[in-house]
């Protein structure tokens, strides 16, 4: 069992601190030896965002996800399977290919042009002797899954649960935005100089919403999240920590997340589109994912340790599969609101990072606005206990 610097488990730790109603202590922020852990041990054992079905539509069409030291490749294969596949060469472990996304053909190693298929098989080498059968070195797999057009890979080698039952107490809130009908219509990626729980709890609450995101509140309604937690309708909540789900309470004639309130595309998602009541909704999978849905565009959010410090949380806007930029939505007042955010939200991680490196901070105590942040260190906590840690 893996100790913090007194003695006791981690996992213990986070559960003490929860009882006591403070936060997690500053050590759980800045261990090495704990983040090398929680990388294979929890990042390596979850579902991890890779992109949206709308990017491998054709065969050959690929992209990578990066998790600590490892790289994976997902791609359509010729005969329309999703595979997922490491981004480590049989021969000498070089890269297959650079960190992105692209098309091609087959994948050859730009090092000695080991050349493997689309599904990660391996089709020749060349200058090998004979007794080499290509047939034994394919690439290790992955596990791939799609939820509402969404792609996940699991690096993990058991079979983990389907990320459809994972998340599917969220199916009834989220399915009215037809996600699997949008394409992305933009991408950030964002580098935080902070721990990446530190990026979590900032998202689980809104205590410091109304004074740092003067564009979010224009049309959420700050009041009504904090008085009722995430409302809950048309599902149950998950019985599993890591998932959340719920609607985002807008202000009095507001209908999506935008900086006026109104629409940003004039293609409705989903249902909406049939007449559906307008409404916003999220849905979280701690620690990697979350999608939050407007009737008329989504965004989602993964999050990636680069290292103990420094964060890399990637936001895509999608809008329905047949938007038009410049015609049915304009780019700049789509992300507007949530790039702003972000940029606040990133500046008071780095901050509280700074924070917690001092010798002086002690966890101080949860306000009543912060209950989600105590879900987020029991998910933790079992996520931490599930390692033995
Ligand atoms: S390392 Fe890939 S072909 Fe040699
Ligand atoms: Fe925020």
């Amino acid at each position: 069992m893996a100790l913090a610097a007194d003695g006791v488990s981690y996992s213990r730790t986070v559960r003490d601190h929860i009882e006591r109603g403070v936060g997690i202590p500053r050590e759980l922020y800045l261990s090495q030896e704990l983040f090398a852990e929680e990388m294979t041990g929890i990042f390596g054992r979850s579902w991890l965002y890779a992109g949206h079905e709308s990017q491998l539509t054709q065969p050959g069409q690929y992209l990578t996800v990066e998790c600590g030291t490892e790289s994976v490749i997902v791609a359509r294969a010729r005969d329309g399977r999703l595979t997922a596949f490491s981004n480590v060469c049989r021969h000498r472990g070089a890269r297959l290919v650079d960190p992105g996304c692209g098309i091609k053909q087959r994948f050859v190693c730009p090092y000695h042009q080991w050349t493997y298929r689309l599904d990660g098989t391996l089709q020749g080498a060349p200058r090998m002797p004979d007794s080499f059968d290509p047939g034994s070195f394919p690439l290790p797999t992955a596990h791939v899954e799609v939820w509402h057009g969404l792609v996940f890979v699991h690096l993990g080698e058991a079979a983990p649960e389907p990320i459809a039952e994972l998340l599917g107490t969220g199916d009834a809130l989220m399915g009215a935005f037809g996600i699997a009908k949008t394409r992305v219509a933009h991408t950030i990626s964002y580098q935080v100089e902070a721990n990446w729980k530190l990026v979590w709890e900032n998202a689980q609450e809104c205590y410091h919403c109304n004074v740092n995101h003067p564009e979010l509140i224009r049309a959420f309604d700050v009041a009504g999240l904090n008085a009722t937690g995430r409302l809950e309708t048309k599902s149950s909540p998950s019985l599993d920590p890591r998932v959340a789900h719920g609607r985002f309470p807008l202000r009095p004639g507001a209908v999506s997340l935008t900086l006026d309130g109104q629409y940003a595309s004039c293609k409705p998602l989903g249902a909406f589109g049939g007449g559906l009541e307008p409404y916003t909704a999220s849905i979280h999978l701690k620690p990697t994912f979350a999608l939050v849905g407007c009737p008329d565009y989504a965004v989602v959010l993964s999050e990636r340790p680069v290292s103990v410090d420094c964060t890399e949380v990637r936001m895509s806007w999608l809008v329905r599969d047949d938007a038009v930029d410049g015609t049915d939505y304009d780019l700049d007042t789509l992300a507007k609101v949530w790039d702003e955010t972000n940029k606040q939200d990133w500046g008071l991680c780095e901050r509280a990072q700074l924070g917690v490196r001092s010798q002086s901070y002690v966890p101080g105590p949860l306000s009543v606005d912060e209950t989600a942040v105590v879900d987020f260190y029991r998910a933790y906590a079992n996520l931490l206990e599930a390692q033995d840690l």
